[in-house]
């Protein structure tokens, strides 16, 4: 009997901790407009903008969402953004570098005509792929 209560002792942290812990469906959800957008500002704005978007693509606060989610790629025979399936959204590859892989052309993204390289930070892509894995929401 003591036994058990030191193993219910021990396991009670744990357990507690494991209960603690939300499943990934029920962490806080990536926001758009405050965790994606902030990002492209960054890195895709100067291009990707209003006045003459790059690509046919605009990344502009209010128009990224209906300018990339369902919407085909102009280069390859994807939607930009895929809800819930990064591996089908074609701006994730153009992220990686992975868009010839898919049927795709150009360079990869951001483009920098120096380094012909990506400068997205691999979390900052996660974030965006967090994004699209919970369906792309517009929020
Ligand atoms: C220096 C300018 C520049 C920057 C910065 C830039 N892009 Fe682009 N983008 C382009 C050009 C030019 C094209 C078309 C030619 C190509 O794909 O190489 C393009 C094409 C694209 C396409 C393909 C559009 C389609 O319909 O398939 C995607 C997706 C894209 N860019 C996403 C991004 C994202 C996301 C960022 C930021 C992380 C970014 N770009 C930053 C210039 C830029």
């Amino acid at each position: 009997m003591s036994g058990n209560a030191t193993v219910r002792r021990r396991l009670g942290p744990a357990l507690a901790l494991a209960l603690c812990m939300p499943p990934a469906s029920a962490q806080a959800p990536v926001s758009l407009s405050r965790d994606v957008q902030p990002i492209l500002d960054r890195y895709c704005v100067a291009c990707h903008l209003y006045e003459s978007p790059q690509g046919g693509l605009l990344l502009e606060a209010g128009d990224t969402h209906v300018a990339t989610v369902d919407v085909p790629s102009t280069q390859a025979p994807l939607p930009r953004v895929a809800p819930g399936d990064p591996e089908r959204s074609y701006l994730v590859h153009k992220l990686r570098g992975t868009q010839l892989q898919v049927g795709g052309s150009g360079a990869p993204m951001p483009f920098n005509a120096d380094t012909g390289t990506s400068g997205l930070a691999t979390d900052e892509r996660r974030l965006i792929e967090a994004w699209i894995r919970a369906g792309a929401p517009d929020n």
